[in-house]
């Protein structure tokens, strides 16, 4: 999510830059292009409807890399959000400030074609095309601002790491229940083709209903698919659970205890489908065979 360093030069003081829109490439159009060619044909039975109708309302579905200035009109208009612009990733308190603010912060940089598959930093298709089309839906947009203030209070409770979790389990890789079964909802699965397929489709994760402190204590993973994700009823029901609560006791319950590994299940889980963790066994005796050998994913693609 977000990491301390020096300010990069010719960022304000809020560490945001100016997207710089006329001097994306032939090419890096192209490259979104290509990734939202292959993203919208395959989601549309698989993501929140929501999502669909952000791309249509925001009219992401133009060619080309978004004009934040157009973007952003459109968004104002819907639930009074924004998207700005900043280098990669900025300080835990500089974000939530900005989500608190209702302005969502996204790479103004692509992917290269070589890395279409694969990439580690978060980058503008991860960060526009995955987290802004949801910012139409007014309890989605509610939740994102309530979560930087919420980051904002964590912070003063040195309490950041449980909550960075709900965000991982949430909005990056959130599943939510359908009439017609789970769908995805979390950006880090949307904005990658392999996790749109294997978070739904795929027997290895567990998906298991989400409960607060379940979420603060599991660890995620950033090097390849999750090994479980947690499942939410509504947007209005995480709302009410994470808006209207106090997190200050769950916070000093949950300081002593040791975190969750990823991949167990435990007493209590409500589990909606128990993973065979085949996929992620399967990655581990392969590295165990060939140590040399990095088996990495994207984390945010
Ligand atoms: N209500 C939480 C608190 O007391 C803040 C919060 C809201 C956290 C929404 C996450 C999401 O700190
Ligand atoms: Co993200």
């Amino acid at each position: 999510m977000a990491t301390d360093t020096v300010l990069p030069p010719g960022a304000a003081a809020d560490w945001t830059i100016p997207q710089d829109w006329d001097s994306y490439t032939a090419q890096e159009h192209a490259v979104w292009d290509q990734l939202f060619a292959r993203q919208a044909a395959m989601l549309p039975d698989r993501v929140v409807p929501d999502f669909m109708e952000g791309l249509e309302v925001l009219r992401m579905t133009r060619p080309g890399i978004p004009h934040f200035d157009e973007l952003n009109e459109r968004l104002m208009r819907a639930t009074g959000w924004q998207v700005v612009a900043v280098t990669g990733l900025v300080p835990d308190e500089i974000f939530f400030d900005h989500l608190a603010n209702r302005r969502f912060v996204a790479g103004r940089f692509i992917r290269t074609p070589e890395q279409i598959d694969y990439l580690q930093e978060p980058d503008i298709f991860h960060d526009v095309f995955g987290h802004v089309p949801l910012l139409i839906h007014p309890v989605f947009a509610d939740y994102m601002q309530a979560y930087g203030e919420g980051g904002l209070r964590a912070a003063r409770y040195g309490a950041i790491e449980l909550l960075a979790r709900l965000y991982w389990y949430t909005v990056e890789f959130g599943l939510i229940r359908s009439p017609t079964g789970l769908k995805l909802y979390g950006a880090g699965i949307v904005s990658s083709y392999g996790e749109s397929v294997f978070a739904l489709d795929h027997p290895s994760p567990h998906r298991i209903a989400l409960d607060l402190e379940r979420v603060m204590l599991t660890e995620y993973r950033i090097d390849d698919y999750q090994q479980n994700y947690f499942v939410i009823d509504s947007f209005e029901d995480l709302l009410r659970q994470t808006r209207d609560a106090d997190f200050g006791p769950l916070y000093d319950r949950l300081r002593g205890h040791s975190p969750i590994p990823v991949g167990l299940l435990r007493p209590g889980d409500r589990v909606l489908h128990a993973g065979t963790q085949t996929y992620a066994l399967g990655k581990a005796a392969a590295a165990r065979r060939i140590p040399q050998t990095v088996h990495h994913k994207e984390s945010h693609a």
